[in-house]
């Protein structure tokens, strides 16, 4: 069986628009984790952060996640925090390989600032902020990747012809 593609990575590192793009040119589906929960909820992510409480969202994702990864021949761009629920990784890398994407600090924080939609990167967030949280997550990133791409100095198709070759 053919495995799904499934993109992991921290907040601006470009899964949703790489993993659509992706998905276009493997002629597979694309899924979203973070557009399913919104989709499940009739809430935009910030809402349920704001109405609920992160823990809610993260037991939202975890729902979706089981459910996605069930799923064939799909390209699935999954939320940056997806990681730090063992559950998660255990689903996806059943039935997928995972590419983990990255990019620098600086570079995130200019992708995030041009959206304020990220509940955990608020507008005015700082660089050590995004160092910060970046630390804290690496080795889950790391943990759950079999490949790695960092997008710091690459267009969207660029990024998108490295995770072909990997494939
Ligand atoms: C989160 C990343 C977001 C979204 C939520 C939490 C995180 O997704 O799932 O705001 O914990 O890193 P993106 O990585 O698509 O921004």
């Amino acid at each position: 069986m053919k495995k799904n593609v499934v993109l992991i990575g921290f907040m601006g590192t470009g899964k949703s628009s790489v993993g659509r793009r992706l998905a276009k040119i493997l002629k597979m589906d694309f899924v979203d984790t973070d557009a399913e929960i919104e989709k499940l909820t009739g809430l935009t992510v910030a809402q349920i952060f704001a109405r609920h409480g992160e823990k809610r969202f993260r037991s939202e994702e975890e729902l979706i996640v089981k459910k996605v990864a069930r799923r064939q021949n799909c390209v699935i761009a999954t939320g940056g925090g997806v990681v730090l629920n063992p559950e998660n990784v255990k689903n996806l890398k059943e039935t997928g390989v995972i590419i983990c994407l990255t990019a620098e600090p600086e570079t995130i924080l200019e992708r995030v600032k041009r959206r304020n939609t990220r509940p955990l990167l608020p507008r005015g967030s700082t660089v050590e902020r995004v160092n910060e949280l970046m630390e804290q997550r690496r080795a889950y990133y790391e943990a759950a990747a079999d490949y790695t791409v960092d997008t710091t100095h690459l267009t969207r198709e660029e990024v998108v012809k490295e995770i072909l070759k990997l494939l």
